[in-house]
């Protein structure tokens, strides 16, 4: 499963790129508002500390402007995917700019039936928001399973599923036994994958009983 980070916060992801196991990084309008900078040259700033995908939307609803959109940001680096709302417009910009060779991540998706639509429309990623449907009482985790029987049906279908709004380390773990092929999470819930108090227990017990050899290593 490939990891991306959700932010627009250069800070997080030189931190996580450090790791070596950052793999790409989304943003979405509420990111970049968050981030409090000018939206072209921060994706560029990204997009030279990630060699991964990185997803930059699309302002615009309608075809027209969300296509010029998606031209402009294209051409910021060969790694940005052009991410679009899952709305008849979006997944027509989708289809344009796949053809011509671009990545694009469409978002916004809550059905298997929107998910259905991607696909068909030549989307690289596919970002169902399994949080945002836990959030209304709904089961996130269930469209995963239900996308991924459908994508796995069809050979001739090329879209990833990235688990977007992800919000603990569980959404990770459930959506990768179903084979998702990456999850987008906030900075702190990729952090929070590395944590069980019995490691944290265990290696504070082997320095203790290592210190007692009054052995070094190097
Ligand atoms: O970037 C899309 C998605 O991951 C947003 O998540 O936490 O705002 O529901 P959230």
């Amino acid at each position: 499963m490939k990891f991306f980070v959700d932010t627009a916060d250069i800070a997080e992801i030189r931190d996580l790129a450090a790791t070596g196991l950052l793999d790409g990084v989304t943003t979405n309008p509420s990111l970049v508002m968050k981030a409090g900078k000018p939206f072209i040259p921060l994706i560029e700033e990204i997009c030279s500390i990630v060699s991964g995908p990185v997803s930059a939307e699309v302002a615009a609803t309608d075809f027209d402007t969300m296509m010029k959109e998606g031209l402009k940001l294209a051409k910021i680096a060969p790694n940005v995917a052009v991410k679009v709302p899952l709305t008849p417009a979006g997944l027509k910009v989708c289809k344009t700019l796949s053809d011509q060779g671009t990545m694009v991540n469409v978002t916004l998706c809550f059905s298997a039936a929107q998910a259905l639509l991607a696909a068909k429309a030549g989307a690289s990623f596919i970002s169902p928001f399994v949080g945002r449907l836990d959030d209304i009482g709904t089961d996130g985790l269930a469209l995963i399973a239900e996308i991924m029987q459908i994508y796995e049906s069809y050979a001739d279908f090329e879209t990833e599923v990235l688990v977007a709004s992800v919000r603990h380390p569980m959404h990770i773990v459930e959506a990768a036994k179903m084979g998702a092929h990456v999850a987008t999470c906030p900075p702190n819930v990729i952090r929070q994958l590395y944590n069980h108090p019995l490691t944290d227990k265990g290696l504070a017990a082997f320095i203790e009983d290592w210190k007692k050899t009054g052995q070094t290593i190097l």
